[in-house]
Order: structure tokens, then C-alpha cells, then sequence
């Protein structure tokens, strides 16, 4: 009985353990203002889903801040029309604004930050796309949200 009870706790961690990697990415932002993913797919059955960006590049972040921005590919065009460095690197140069879903503040070389995002926000029947909101980087530093 005992060994049993072991090994239902053993397989209820690695279960867990495959499950928790499935609500979670990595995304690194480098020197080439590239993101390392160009889409991101979130797993609705998870309740949250966290994106871990870190920039590795090497320019001050005045320079070259990376960050990642959550909207509706609908609005994109408006957000980036509003970008202005006057709001700040901590506000990744974004006012507040209802159709910025998430955004993190810049990093710069070597700086990590991890987004958590409520997977109830997300419609399968909606486009999204993820981008940094840095002066420039946008254009080239995009991708897809797939809600699956
Ligand atoms: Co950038």
C-alpha cells in the first residue's frame, strides 16, 4: 500500500512537471533586435501563462531596450502610433491605454522580467501579436500569439 501511495505521488509530479513547462516560454531579445520566437502559443488549459523575455544584447537600454507588448493585432498600428519616449523606459514608452493588454518596461543587457498572463483574457477566435515597443524595433521585433 505504501509503495502504491508512492508511486501515485510520483507520477502526480512528473505530471505536474510536464504541465507547468507548457504554460511558460522563453524569449530572449538579442544585439540583432531579433526575438528568439516568432510565435508564442499559449495552452488555454493553463490558468496563467508566463513569458520569460531576457535581452541579450549588449547596448545600454537607452540604446536599444527590449520588452514585449501583448495586443490585438487589430490595434497595433494604433499603439504604435502613440509610442513616445516621454512615457518612459520603465512604461516602455507606452501611455496607459485599455488596448495595451500587457507590456514589461525595457530591459537592458543581461536584464530578465517575466510576464504573467491570464489565459481568460485570450480568445480562440482572436488575433494577437506580441512586439517591442522600442523606437525602431517594432518593425522587426514581432510576432504571433496562438491561443490553442
Ligand atoms: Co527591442
Amino acid at each position: 500500500m505504501k509503495n502504491l501511495i508512492y508511486l501515485l505521488l510520483f507520477c502526480f509530479t512528473i505530471s505536474s512537471i510536464s504541465i507547468a513547462g507548457e504554460c511558460e516560454i522563453d524569449i530572449e531579445g538579442n544585439g540583432m533586435m531579433q526575438f528568439s520566437a516568432d510565435n508564442i502559443t499559449i495552452d488555454s488549459t493553463c490558468k496563467e501563462f508566463k513569458i520569460n523575455l531576457k535581452n541579450t544584447g549588449t547596448l545600454a537600454v537607452e540604446l536599444a531596450g527590449h520588452n514585449i507588448v501583448i495586443s490585438k493585432s487589430t490595434d497595433a498600428d494604433y499603439l504604435t502610433g502613440i509610442v513616445n519616449p516621454s512615457h518612459g523606459i520603465k512604461n516602455g514608452y507606452l501611455p496607459k491605454d485599455n488596448k495595451v493588454m500587457y507590456k514589461t518596461k525595457f530591459l537592458g543587457p543581461n536584464e530578465t522580467t517575466t510576464l504573467t498572463l491570464d489565459t481568460n483574457k485570450f480568445s480562440k477566435g482572436e488575433d494577437y501579436v506580441f512586439w517591442c515597443s522600442f523606437l525602431g524595433h517594432w518593425g522587426v521585433m514581432n510576432g504571433t500569439i496562438t491561443i490553442k
